[in-house]
């Protein structure tokens, strides 16, 4: 199965990607995460992004098109992908259908994240992830079992994305809004668009989800 999860700075399309990694062996793909993987590693695509995300803009659709189209030819992928974070504009949209089509690949579903806007603040300034094993956290509404420790791996260590303050936000939620949402209709027109309502608990939204996969 190949699914698209499409939503809002904050929707929760990484916090249920990896849910759906760790129960049905499907792979995440997250543009976002492969972005700040290349920043912390200092590469060329890295040192051209850093300036991109930390103002909340888009980093160019060239450079996102290939990285996702390289990272589709990788064997990990044959068991099923979660895309997260692209497409997210028309011409990602455009493209991928073009390139899915060559590598003889079929999308199921495109679920979108339905969330309102005022949560979505208050959802990302208080998220962090565990250093060591990327596991996710909020400071309200997912804390470890026992504070300051991951639940998964016990590091101590938590780290918070540069991009995750209040004014990065607005501008990211503002690109979300001109660039992504206008290809909602485009994947409503294929009948492969399912709406989530990412307003509901995390569980919930997994169930939900996972209704849809069958
Ligand atoms: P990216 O990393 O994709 O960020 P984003 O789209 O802004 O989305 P987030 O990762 O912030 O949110 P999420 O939906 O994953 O939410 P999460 O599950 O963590 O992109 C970053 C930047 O990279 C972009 O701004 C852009 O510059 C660039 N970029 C990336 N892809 C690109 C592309 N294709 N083209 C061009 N540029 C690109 O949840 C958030 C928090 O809320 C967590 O703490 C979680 O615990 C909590 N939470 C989740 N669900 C719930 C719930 N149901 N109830 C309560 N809390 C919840
Ligand atoms: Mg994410």
């Amino acid at each position: 199965m190949n699914i698209i999860l499409l939503g809002p700075p904050g929707a929760g399309k990484g916090t249920q990607a990896k849910r759906l990694e760790t129960g049905r062996g499907m792979i995440q793909l997250s543009t976002g995460d492969m972005l700040r993987a290349a920043v912390a590693a200092g590469t060329e695509l890295g040192k051209q992004a850093k300036e991109v995300m930390d103002s909340g803009n888009l980093v160019s659709d060239d450079l996102m098109i290939g990285l996702i189209s390289e990272r589709l030819d990788q064997d990990d992928t044959k068991g099923g992908f979660i895309l997260d974070g692209f497409p997210r504009t028309t011409a990602q949209a455009e493209a991928l259908d073009v390139m899915l089509e060559q590598k003889g690949l079929e999308l199921d579903y495109v679920i979108e994240l339905r969330v309102d806007d005022a949560a979505l603040v208050r959802r990302v300034v208080g998220r962090y992830t565990c250093a060591k094993c990327g596991q996710g956290y909020h400071d309200e509404f997912q804390k470890p079992k026992v504070e300051g420790v991951c639940d998964v791996c016990g590091s101590t260590e938590f780290k918070r994305r540069a991009d995750d303050n209040a004014e990065t936000v607005t501008s990211r939620l503002e690109a979300y809004h001109r660039q992504t949402a206008p290809i909602i209709p485009y994947y409503e027109n294929d009948g492969k668009l399912k709406t989530v309502d990412g307003m509901a608990e995390i569980d919930e939204v997994t169930r939900e989800i996972e209704a849809i996969l069958g």
